[in-house]
């Protein structure tokens, strides 16, 4: 982006300020927004991976005052159609659509991409697009291994661009304000958090391998990833099971927890990590657990993370959620609310969201005023320099709390950890799951 361009945006934002107060952002008045004069100047966003994640946030983007979506990438035709209907139900429009992402990242427009491809292309693909020099907002995890997020991290800093990761609660306004209350001492010393996932998916039986779909480019849908048959039972979305490109719920949906958990005790890296559980529900493909209870030591405190793939019963009437325990009490977090109660559970407080969201089981989107306001927050950080609460580090931090879990999980024994930088002591067996082999040609570099 020209510096004059940059000016120009910062004096937009500066003009849109009354209409994110609150941190609220209403698709009907963005969508106003767009019709003043002079608000003509535009980030320009590529969207990259589009068959559920992103095909919904590609209508969240394209809502956004001052942004365009220029490119809609899927290595599945299918998928992409998905993404531009999308954009075009906004506004009128159709991107440009193109198979291989790395193609449009010489376009010296584009200003930002944003990345919901699987788990395996997350810090490969951030890390090509931060070489080109555009701004990345990276779906959660933030990598499928810890080498490759310390990478992203690095390349954050040497390429000088705004990296955020897909952890929205940090952009959530009650829920930080609940942070806030929190770190202020309104439960006394807190010690504790508890926190948790449940859903009720199905089966995944067990995969034949069938020719490719002509839909699909399933060499790019690999990348980095060390090649596989093509199989009927992984794409899309279920090879999040498949440690090959997956992470498992641990990192799907367990980064948000372990987020919210770090961010209220303010921790950084745990001192120990332990994991159990497995495939317990069903017997098919699937490789990563579907109930799995990880729990870390860190300096002051312990955290409790259970994951349960395939039982819908929920703690605390919410299928996820996270809990503070203190001194003086317990503060329970909900989506974008909180409880406080007493030591003897008695309610003292509850606050709600002010922003009504549709949650249940299975959902892409916890709401899609709440993504709003993250990808706001990311726009606004590109137009202003300024780094985000959920930047390549943080993220970096809370997905690897979960992807110790799992290396814990799958040695099947305690891991040590250097709480000044996250990493394994003394352990080799545990060191070999700290990266993963590349296919050949595909390693990412900084
Ligand atoms: N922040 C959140 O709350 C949230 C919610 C849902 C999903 N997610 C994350 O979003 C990501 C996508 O999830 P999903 O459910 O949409 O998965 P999905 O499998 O349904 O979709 C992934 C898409 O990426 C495409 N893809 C694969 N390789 C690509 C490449 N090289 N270039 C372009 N496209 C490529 C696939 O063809 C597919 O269309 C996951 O990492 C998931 O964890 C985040």
């Amino acid at each position: 982006m020209s510096d004059s361009r940059r000016d120009f945006l910062k004096k937009a934002v500066a003009g849109t300020m009354g209409l994110t107060i609150g941190g609220k952002i209403l698709a009907s008045t963005a969508r106003s927004y767009r019709s003043i004069s002079g608000a003509n100047e535009v980030i320009r966003v590529a969207i990259i991976g589009c068959n559920s994640r992103g095909a919904s946030m590609a209508g969240t983007f394209a809502r956004q005052p001052n942004t365009e979506i220029i490119y809609i990438c899927d290595v599945d035709d299918v998928a992409m159609q998905k993404g531009i209907k999308s954009v075009e139900e906004v506004t009128g429009k159709e991107p440009e659509s193109v198979r291989d992402f790395r193609k449009i990242l010489k376009d010296k427009d584009l200003d930002a991409v944003y990345i919901a491809t699987p788990d395996h292309w997350h810090a490969p693909a951030s890390i090509l697009s931060l070489k080109a020099g555009k701004h990345v907002y990276v779906e959660k995890p933030l990598s499928h291994n810890p080498y490759e997020g310390e990478m992203l991290v690095l390349a954050a800093e040497k390429y000088k661009r705004i990296v955020q990761i897909g952890t929205q609660r940090r952009s959530w306004p009650t829920l930080t304000r609940g942070i806030a209350e929190l770190k202020n001492g309104v439960i006394g010393k807190v010690y504790m958090a508890k926190t948790w996932y449940a859903n009720t998916r199905g089966p995944i039986g067990i995969g034949k391998v069938i020719p490719v779909p002509s839909n699909l480019d399933y060499d790019l849908w690999q990348g980095p990833a060390p090649r596989r048959p093509y199989k009927d039972n992984l794409i899309h979305y279920n090879w999040h099971w498949f440690w090959n490109w997956g992470t498992g719920e641990a990192l799907n949906n367990g980064t948000h927890e372990i987020d919210v958990a770090r961010w209220g005790l303010g921790l950084d890296y745990p001192l120990k990590v332990n994991s159990v559980g497995g495939r317990y529900q069903f017997k098919d493909d699937w490789e990563t657990p579907d109930t799995q209870v990880i729990t870390f030591e860190a300096p002051g405190a312990v955290i409790v993370w259970e994951g349960r793939s395939c039982n819908g019963s929920y703690d605390d009437n919410r299928s996820r959620g996270v809990i503070f325990h203190g001194e003086n009490g317990s503060l329970h977090t909900g989506d974008n609310s909180y409880m406080i109660y007493d030591n003897k559970n008695k309610l003292v407080k509850e606050v709600k969201s002010d922003i009504v969201i549709s949650e249940g089981l299975n959902t892409t989107s916890p709401g899609e005023e709440l993504d709003a306001v993250h990808v706001l927050n990311f726009l606004e950080n590109i137009r202003n320099n300024r780094k985000p609460f959920a930047d390549a580090l943080n993220g970096h931090k809370s997905t690897l709390w979960m992807q110790l879990g799992n290396i814990s999980q799958r040695v099947g024994h305690t891991l040590n950890i250097d709480p000044s930088n996250g990493h394994i002591i003394g352990d080799n067996e545990a060191m070999k799951l700290w990266s993963r082999e590349y296919e050949n040609g595909w390693e990412p570099t900084v």
